[in-house]
C-alpha cells in the first residue's frame, strides 16, 4: 500500500472551554483539559484512522509530552519518525467557546528544531505512489525539503498552510500538488502571494467562478481545496489535471454535525483526504473530498484534537 509521510508538529493542548473567547484584559472561568495536538500529528492520527500507513516525522523534547506522542503511535500503529530536541515538546494554549469557535497560541518549543537534514533521513524510500503531508508549524528549510525530495521522487505532495501565521519560501508552491487552506489560510496566501485583498469571513460568500479563478492565480498546476467550515469546502483544479473529476471546480456542502468543538477539524479533513488518496488512487478526488468533509463533520462533535478523530475505514 501507499505510505503516507507526515512532517510536522506535535504539541501538548491545554485546553480551556469557556463562554466566550478572551478579550484582552478580561480574565474567565471555564473548565481545563489537555491531550495530544499539533498539526502534523493530528493529521497524522487521523490518517492512521482512516486506514493509511503513516509514518510521522517531528522533533521532541525529553519529557512527558515525549512519551505521550511515543505512546500514542506505538497504540495507533504510527511510524514515529522522532528528532530528539533540548527544547521541550511543542505545547499549545486553546480556548473554545460555547459555540465550538477557538483560539490557538503555540509554544514552538522542539518543534523549531526540526532539520532539514534529519527530514531528508526520515522521508528515504519515498516512492512514486507515496504522499507527502506537510504543515507550517515546522521550519521552512524543513517543510521545503520534505516538499522538494517528495516531488523529486515523484510522490504527491500535499501542503496544509496552517497556520495562516506560518513561513515559507512561497516559490515552493510550485512543489505542491494539494493545497488544503481554510478560509483565513485562503486570505493570507492571496494577498502574500498574489497580492489580491480579501476578508476571510467574505470567502465563502463569493461566486464560484470568481474563487476558482482565485485559486488558479494561487496555485496555476495544482489543486486547491478550500475549507469553509460550516460552509463546506470549494475545490479548483487547472483545466488539465481534474484528477478524475467531471469539473475544474465545484462545492461540497458541509455535512450536519453538533458541533462541540471545532479543534483540528482541518486537520481531520487534510489527514483523511490523504488516507483515502493513498488507499483508492483510481478513484476521483470528489469522493476523496466528500469522505473528508464527513470525517471532520465528525471530529466537530467531540473535545480535543486528536483524540478527538474516530477510527474509520475509507468506504
Ligand atoms: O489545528 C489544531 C492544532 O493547532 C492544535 O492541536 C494545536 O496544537 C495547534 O497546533
Amino acid at each position: 500500500m501507499a505510505r503516507v509521510f507526515v512532517t510536522g508538529s506535535f504539541n501538548v493542548d491545554h485546553v480551556w472551554h469557556v463562554q466566550t473567547l478572551p478579550l484582552a484584559g478580561a480574565t474567565l472561568s471555564g473548565t481545563y483539559s489537555t491531550g495530544p495536538g499539533g498539526k502534523g500529528f493530528n493529521q497524522a492520527v487521523a490518517a492512521r484512522r482512516t486506514g493509511a500507513d503513516v509514518r510521522f516525522t517531528c522533533a521532541l523534547g525529553e519529557d512527558a509530552g515525549a512519551d505521550l506522542a511515543r505512546r500514542l503511535c506505538a497504540s495507533d500503529g504510527i511510524d514515529l519518525c522522532p528528532a530528539p530536541s533540548i527544547s521541550p515538546s511543542g505545547a499549545a494554549g486553546i480556548f473554545v467557546d460555547a459555540s465550538g469557535r477557538n483560539s490557538i497560541a503555540i509554544g514552538a518549543g522542539a518543534n523549531a528544531s526540526l532539520s532539514a537534514d534529519f527530514v531528508a533521513g526520515a522521508l528515504q524510500g519515498i516512492g512514486p505512489d507515496d504522499i507527502a503531508l506537510c504543515q507550517l508549524e515546522s521550519p521552512p528549510t524543513a517543510v521545503a525539503q520534505a516538499l522538494t525530495l517528495a516531488r523529486a521522487n515523484a510522490a504527491t505532495t500535499v501542503l496544509n498552510p496552517g497556520p495562516a501565521n506560518g513561513t515559507l519560501d512561497w516559490a515552493l508552491l510550485d512543489q505542491v500538488d494539494l493545497l488544503t487552506p481554510n478560509e483565513t489560510e485562503f486570505a493570507t496566501l492571496l494577498a502574500r502571494v498574489v497580492g489580491a485583498r480579501l476578508e476571510p469571513d467574505t470567502v465563502d460568500g463569493i461566486d464560484q467562478h470568481t474563487l476558482h479563478a482565485l485559486c488558479r492565480d494561487l496555485l496555476p498546476i495544482g489543486t486547491v481545496i478550500v475549507t469553509l467550515g460550516a460552509s463546506g469546502c470549494f475545490v479548483s483544479h487547472p483545466e488539465d489535471e481534474l484528477r478524475g473529476d467531471l469539473h475544474a471546480f465545484y462545492r461540497i456542502p458541509a455535512e450536519p454535525a453538533k458541533v462541540v468543538d471545532t479543534t483540528g477539524a482541518g486537520d481531520a479533513f487534510s489527514g483523511a483526504l490523504v488516507a483515502a488518496l493513498a488507499q483508492f488512487p483510481e478513484r476521483a478526488l470528489i469522493e476523496h473530498v466528500r469522505f473528508a468533509n464527513r470525517y471532520a463533520a465528525l471530529v466537530t462533535e467531540h473535545q480535543g484534537a486528536a483524540m478527538a478523530m474516530p477510527l474509520l475505514p475509507v468506504t
